[in-house]
């Protein structure tokens, strides 16, 4: 998740139980600019592995070179993203613009299937929009070019966040598809990881904003899978500090007081008093203030039950 999963927060949910890892969507112009932002957010750690780069673009040849960059930088897939559904990046024909153009999606996998020796994956919406559903062509397509699995997001690019993830829809390409198939989209909790996990027949599911108000949520899926049992909480302030570790090892120090802030708020969800907590960070500037406004808090709600904030809408925008 662009702005988020970098090299820290990768970090912290590897040791939370994380599977398999992906960067942010990287720019494959960004790369052939040699731009430094690009190349700090395709920093990757061997604590890591297997974590992939995701790729994005809308010129077939870069991305072939920004494949082949990412094997270099030492990912152990590169994923192609064809489910961001921003307008500045479909009106050039990247992202989930791709899923309307298949002979040119062929094309670019081809190049980037004989630009590397790793697994080529890719990440896609349902389809554009509700009458160009195309997630099994796509599917084929990819299929045919060597693709190691494709991810879906289950919504089209014109519901952006709106609505919820169609999973019958994932269950029915998972069905009909020739290579492995990860669901993605609302899954918040380990019972649903579980659920979803089952019901649709994918072979993986994938979670993304789930593990911001619940960043212990990768364990407690494998472990209610292993053991069928679930899992202890780890007190909401360890837990941050393991986070902010690994923020001041791996964030560039102009947006550490930044993440500090978000990831504290995001923890916060569903306590008591979480609005005014929020409050109160976002006006902090002082970072040894800022922590001890959060131990604080973190410790004041220990003993607290979260409000089961899965309904409510959370993060209704981003790059996939
Ligand atoms: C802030 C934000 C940034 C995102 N950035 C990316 C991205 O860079 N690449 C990508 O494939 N998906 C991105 N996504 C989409 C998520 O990976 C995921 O497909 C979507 O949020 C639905 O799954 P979830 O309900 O588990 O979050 C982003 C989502 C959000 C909310």
């Amino acid at each position: 998740m662009a702005g988020i999963t970098d090299c820290a927060f990768r970090h912290f949910m590897k040791k939370q139980g994380a599977g398999i890892l992906t960067t942010e969507l990287v720019s494959a112009n960004g790369i052939e600019h040699g731009s430094l932002r690009t190349r700090k957010i395709m920093q990757i750690e061997p604590s890591q592995v297997p974590v992939g780069i995701q790729i994005f673009g809308e010129c077939p040849e870069n991305l072939a070179k920004a494949t082949a960059f990412c094997e270099e930088k030492g990912a152990d897939f590169v994923d192609l993203n064809l489910g961001c559904p921003v307008n500045k990046v479909v009106k050039k024909g990247a992202g989930s613009a791709m899923l309307k153009d298949l002979p040119k999606l062929g094309h670019t996998l081809s190049l980037m299937k004989k630009a590397t020796s790793l697994p080529v994956t890719i990440k896609i919406r349902t389809g554009w929009d509700q009458n160009s559903r195309n997630a099994l062509e796509v599917a084929h397509v990819a299929f045919n070019e060597g693709v190691t699995w494709v991810a879906i997001h289950g919504r089209t690019r014109a519901q952006g966040y709106e609505g919820l993830a169609d999973w019958d829809f994932i269950k029915a390409v998972k069905e009909a598809a020739p290579l492995p198939i990860i669901g993605n989209g609302d899954i918040t909790s380990a019972s649903k990881a579980l659920a979803r996990l089952k019901t649709s027949g994918c072979d993986g599911v994938m979670i993304g904003r789930g593990c911001l108000k619940n960043p212990q949520i990768f364990k407690e899926s494998l472990n209610l899978m292993q053991a069928h049992t679930k899992i202890t909480k780890k007190n909401l302030y360890d837990l941050f500090l393991e986070l902010y570790k690994s923020l001041v090892l791996y964030c560039e120090p102009k947006i550490l007081n930044l993440q500090i802030k978000k990831f504290a708020s995001w923890f916060s969800t569903g306590y008591p008093h979480s609005a005014q907590f929020r409050k109160q960070l976002f006006t902090q500037k002082d970072p040894k203030d800022l922590l001890k406004i959060i131990e604080d808090y973190f410790e004041q709600i220990a003993a607290l039950p979260q409000k089961d904030t899965s309904d409510e809408a959370f993060l209704m925008g981003g790059h996939g």
